[in-house]
């Protein structure tokens, strides 16, 4: 009988998550589990009207309702100087209206009460006088001359616009474009759609009235930074805020910005002198908080006879609804869209971006992607198929004669970004292969000749994750590091903590298996901790797969700290001379005499028993980590589909996913999280759609509109890999949360339009429902 060896939980390690453990039992500790003492309840009543002007508001008969402790309104909120605060792009959004309502949903009031339904029925009888105003919903007509103007409570603010922003060369690209033999063009639009993460946002909000401490129970991505805005926009000393973010049930960077129920709750705590609660329901999730995308993208491609792509030329139009509050580096006002030219070798690229305000919610973060990279890897990989298309290329080919070469690395995009490391045709075979690429296009032309639809679609997308460098990513001013602690105990068991925060990514597994490689103290001997401002260093949290790229590799360097001062105690203890001291696994030795050794273990409890004369007791430290550079994960995506010409349904018949992250520090969780990010481009691509009627009504507002995919619709998928590892990064780890959602919808619509192309349709735009499918082939003549 086969005797299995327990993994350890070095990296490499498909060791089990520890954190399921609680979850699948159902003994999380979420937000809406924590009940204080004479904790109140909170609920906002919210505009029916994208655009209506205020004219009175009627608290009486809320406030007569037994159990409302107080109705708050924008005009309390003013005296306190709270009416406005800044967001995450440095606008200001209204906390509670004090003016007009600029979007459907928006917070107008709040009632405080004894019990959170006494709080809803009591919203619900605010009576609010409006004078409703044109609605604006489209960022094309919101700069039009004469558009109803959205922010006029802003100074020197005449129209809808709020950022003109290039990137890449302008005339070198005008010159790559006059020597083209030939311009392929694609105008697409990326429809707002929303994270919807399984646990709405919230929070508890504790202020004791005798000490001024405040500690906020919060659904935060971002704790640490959290804490700083608060501080800021309350006037609160922030060494008197505590920021607890508990288990949290999926963010998707819907929990990175600050919402105006955070911050009604912290001021009616302070007010009231009692715990307020606030949880939304889903709707109010869905209709008012960060949305993502909205973005109108036209690209044009530059390309000689040969199918070599020479210059690309994009123009952006985003819809940042009535607050600019996008989730972004200051620097870049269309987050890292610049980074359009993708996995291609593009001499020259210009990319203009412009944002309008319009009558809908604001937010803009990146779901799942690193700043907007999404809509960049969406519209070069939609481009390069149809790029295909009119040439007659094949999709793998056409890519595999523009791929940025292995030997090329680092390389430097026409738009400025540095990629570390990439071997993009060999993600493509390994891709290719295993699909069996070639016989499915044989199958594929013989299918068009009986007149079936049946399509191959292919992406090869390259990400960006892991801000910092600090020098230029930063959040509201915050540099883009992160941070990790590390306490040995004396028995050999550690306790970690880091500056980023979990929401079901596993770190309190695969960060632990990053102490054990590096330090030999078993993943199971090491507590991860995260969330709590009081009790982990400062970090800039866990959005835009940085975890791994940046607290990962504090963690490695903290234990790497640690090893240094255990080689000296070593050393002590073995009477040696530190220079002989060699390390492997968890034991130290000298050189030459394996059997001479002390384990990590010995050495924890010689640190506080056993000390060389003069050095300072334990074994624990701190480092703060600014990466050099970011890494850029990538990999090659097909979906093959079969589309009934009578009813418009695409099918996916398979999906085939190769991912390069660097080294896997736990493939398991790796894998986890590729078909978790791929079900959401799946529903992206196919399902998912929040749009609005002329009247600025938001109609996907409920999960019976707004589809989120489940087993039963999502395809399975198949995985492959490839390791080039991120030569900078102190264990070569790339992040990947995010990967499958940034470059699975461009695959999923390339198939589609493989499928379709011959018969000339070159675009279809998401969600591509059976119904659009069918109205573009009869608008051919080729549906049934
Ligand atoms: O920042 P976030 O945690 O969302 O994303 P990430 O850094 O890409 O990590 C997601 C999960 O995958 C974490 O548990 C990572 O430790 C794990 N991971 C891994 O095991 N190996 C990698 N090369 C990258 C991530």
């Amino acid at each position: 009988m086969a005797v299995e060896t327990p993994l350890k939980g070095n990296i490499g390690d498909s060791i089990r998550r520890k954190e399921d453990d609680r979850f699948i039992r159902g003994r999380g500790n979420y937000l809406d589990d924590i009940v204080l003492p004479g904790m109140l309840h909170m609920a906002i009543h919210r505009s029916p009207f994208a655009h209506a002007r205020i004219k009175s508001i009627n608290t009486e008969a809320a406030s007569a309702v037994p159990g409302v402790i107080a109705v708050v309104t924008g005009a309390l909120l003013a005296q306190h100087k709270l009416a406005w605060m800044p967001t995450l792009s440095g606008d200001t959004q209204a906390v509670l209206v004090t003016d007009k309502v600029r979007f459907q949903g928006q917070e107008v009031a709040c009632v405080i009460a004894t019990d959170p339904y006494v709080a809803r029925d009591a919203a619900a009888l605010i009576e609010v006088d409006y004078e409703v105003l044109p609605a604006v919903v489209s960022p094309q007509n919101a700069l039009k001359p004469g558009a109803p103007l959205i922010r006029d409570e802003k100074e020197g603010q005449t129209n809808n616009h709020i950022y003109h922003w290039e990137a890449g060369d302008k005339a070198k690209t005008d010159e790559a474009f006059s020597k083209a033999d030939r311009v392929v063009k694609l105008d697409t639009f990326y429809p707002r759609c929303h994270p919807s993460p399984l646990e709405t946002c919230g929070i508890v909000a504790d202020i004791n009235s005798a000490t001024g401490h405040a500690t906020l129970y919060m659904t935060s991505q971002a704790p640490h930074a959290h804490r700083t805005l608060f501080a800021i926009v309350a006037g609160l000393p922030e060494q008197n805020i505590r920021i607890i973010s508990p288990d949290i049930g999926g963010g998707f960077g819907n929990k990175v910005p600050i919402y105006p129920g955070y911050v009604v709750a912290t001021a009616a705590s302070l007010l009231i002198g009692k715990p307020v609660k606030w949880v939304e329901d889903r709707s109010e999730n869905l209709i008012s908080t960060g949305f993502a995308r909205d973005f109108h993208m036209s690209g044009e491609m530059a390309l000689s006879n040969e199918g070599r792509m020479l210059g690309l030329r994009v123009k952006l139009l985003s819809d940042n609804g009535a607050f600019y509050a996008d989730a972004q580096p200051t620097k870049f006002k269309a987050g890292l869209f610049h980074i359009v030219t993708g996995s291609y070798d593009v001499a020259a690229a210009h990319v203009e971006a412009d944002g309008a305000y319009t009558n809908k919610a604001p937010g803009g973060v990146a779901y799942r992607c690193s700043f907007r990279v999404t809509e960049a890897s969406y519209l070069i990989e939609r481009l390069v198929e149809n790029a295909a298309i009119e040439m007659k290329m094949d999709p793998a080919d056409i890519r595999l004669k523009n791929f940025i070469q292995p030997d090329q690395f680092p390389y430097k995009s026409a738009t400025g970004f540095e990629y570390d490391s990439g071997n993009y045709p060999k993600a493509m075979q390994v891709a290719l292969d295993k699909l069996g690429y070639q016989e499915l296009r044989k199958e594929q032309a013989e299918k068009r000749k009986k007149g079936e639809l049946m399509g191959i679609g292919v992406a090869s997308f390259t990400e960006v994750v892991g801000a910092g460098p600090g020098k230029q990513y930063d959040i509201a001013g915050l540099r883009m590091f992160d941070s990790a602690e590390l306490r040995v105990h004396p028995t050999g068991k550690a306790i970690l903590k880091l500056g980023v925060k979990s929401q079901g990514q596993g770190h309190e597994t695969t960060f632990a298996q990053i102490v054990t490689e590096e330090l030999g103290i078993p993943a199971a001997d090491v507590e991860v901790q995260e969330g709590d401002t009081d009790n982990t260093p400062y970090g800039l949290g866990t959005y835009a797969s940085r975890s791994t790229p940046v607290g990962g590799a504090a963690t490695a360097m903290v234990s790497r700290k640690l090893r240094e001062k255990a080689k000296k105690i070593a050393a002590h203890l073995l009477e040696a001379s530190e220079a002989d001291i060699e390390f492997d696994h968890g034991k130290f030795f000298v050189r030459g005499s394996p059997s001479k050794s002390k384990t990590i273990q010995d050495v924890a409890f010689a640190a506080y028993t056993n000390l060389p004369d003069g050095m300072e007791a334990g074994l624990e430290g701190v480092t703060y980590y600014d990466p050099p550079n970011m890494t850029y994960p990538f990999g090659t995506y097909l979906v093959v589909v079969d589309i009934d010409r009578g009813t418009g349904q695409v099918k996916v018949r398979r999906m085939v996913a190769v991912d390069d992250c660097g080294v896997r520090i736990n493939p398991m969780v790796v894998e986890g999280q590729i078909h978790g990010g791929l079900t959401e481009g799946f529903g992206i691509a196919f399902m998912q759609l929040i749009t609005f009627d002329e009247e600025g009504n938001c109609l996907g507002s409920n999960f019976t509109d707004y589809l989120l995919p489940t087993a039963w619709e999502t395809p399975r998928f198949e995985m492959g890999e490839t390791v080039t590892p991120s030569p900078h990064h102190p264990i070569g780890a790339k992040g990947v949360g995010e990967s499958a959602t940034v470059g699975s919808p461009a695959a999923f619509v390339n198939a589609v339009i493989d499928a379709v192309g011959h018969l000339g349709i070159t675009n279809i735009d998401m969600p591509v429902t059976s119904d659009k499918v069918w109205e573009a082939l009869n608008k051919v003549g080729a549906a049934e």
